[in-house]
């Protein structure tokens, strides 16, 4: 049933090369990957400019006994030195004493410090309780989330092409790899289990970062929709004509993905190019089930669809059942972990839990 609602969809193949032939290897699937990246820069995300610089990490606040002594809380100043330009952003951390060295969670937020904005869920003292550390940065910091003709934040610094230039996505996205840079320096988190993670906008924008940085140990993006998890062909609710439209988002991509407004069917890729980029790495993919304008159907079909990249790695992808998932269903046999939760589009507590449990499964390394 499965296989013919992906049929049905029609898309583009991610197992076969642009020159018509198959990928049959790993070998193969490296190489495959390379042009998957290409397209999906040049005609959605965009290209990062390319420069030089250096990141450091400056310790700005330090708590011994945060959580009333459950765990360390940190501020780090992420300061990015380059030729002709300086940029800097705080990143939070927040450290289980129970677990030295936690695995964590980079999470992209749309809230300074780990409260601050009302439908925003960020349960620490539960993550920290299970043993994880929760590192965060504000998106904004990084760049504003409006349409500012590329003036201000990290943007302002480059020249930008407008047809295959990065858009915000990429620039969030490129913020949380900046802050990789830094964690790679660190010495009180395992620095080979930082999964990125994010919500909505943020959730297409771990997936991002997730395909441009192999470091990050594991992929998460919750209700993502189009542009993320979802697929383009056949979805319901937000389609590429709504993302683009002037008004609204055009800004988080690079200007060829305008060209698709209306005409999915002509995009060289559709949303499981971009999960596969997270191979053989475990990708956690969540919806929620009244979340219609991400459309659930679209993002689990896009889990789905990337199943046989894995399976060509060696490793099980979505574990399913043949049908679409009911709601409060958690599919966390495989590779690619997915689950429906009730609800609107956010991210709440059992969001969170859901994937903490897919981790401590899949196991964190
Ligand atoms: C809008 C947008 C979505 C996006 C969401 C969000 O609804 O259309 O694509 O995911 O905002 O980030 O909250």
């Amino acid at each position: 049933m499965l296989n013919e609602e992906l049929l049905a969809r029609n898309l583009p193949d991610v197992l076969k090369f642009k020159n018509g032939k198959p990928v049959l290897s790993q070998d193969d699937w490296y190489k495959r990957r390379k042009e998957i990246e290409k397209l999906l820069t040049n005609e959605i995300f965009g290209n990062e400019p390319s420069a030089s610089y250096l990141v450091e990490g400056k310790e700005v606040r330090y708590h011994e006994n945060a959580f009333c002594g459950k765990g360390i809380f940190k501020e780090i100043e992420i300061r990015i030195i380059g030729e002709n330009f300086y940029y800097a952003y705080p990143c939070y951390m927040a450290l289980p004493k129970q677990n030295p060295n936690p695995p964590s969670f980079l999470y992209l937020s749309f809230a300074s410090m780990f409260y601050g904005a009302e439908f925003e869920c960020m349960p620490v003292e539960e993550i920290i309780d299970q043993g994880y550390g929760l590192i965060s940065f504000y998106y904004q910091e990084i760049v504003p989330d409006i349409f500012d003709y590329f003036n201000n934040g990290i943007c302002s610094s480059f020249a930008r092409n407008p047809h295959n230039g990065w858009g915000k996505i990429a620039m969030w996205a490129w913020g949380a790899s900046r802050v990789m840079d830094y964690l790679q320096t660190a010495e009180d988190i395992d620095k080979k289990a930082v999964a990125v993670m994010g919500m909505s906008r943020l959730g297409k924008t771990a997936l991002w970062a997730g395909a441009m940085d192999e470091r990050f140990s594991a992929v998460i993006a919750v209700d993502s929709g189009a542009g993320g998890a979802a697929l383009y062909r056949g979805k319901t609710g937000e389609g590429i004509e709504e993302l683009v439209k002037p008004e609204r988002f055009p800004y988080w991509f690079c200007g060829n993905f305008k060209k698709y407004a209306g005409k999915h069917e002509t995009l060289p890729v559709d949303s499981h190019f971009l999960l596969s980029m997270a191979a053989p790495r475990p990708l956690y993919i969540c919806s929620a089930k009244d979340d219609d304008w991400s459309d659930p159907k679209s993002e689990f079909l896009g889990a789905y669809g990337t199943s046989k990249t894995y399976e060509l790695l060696g490793m099980p992808g979505l574990v399913t059942e043949d049908a679409y998932p009911s709601p409060g269903a958690c599919l966390h046999d495989g590779t690619i972990g997915y689950h429906m939760r009730y609800g609107t589009h956010g991210l709440n507590r059992d969001d969170w839990n859901n994937i903490i449990q897919f981790r401590n499964k899949i196991g964190t390394t």
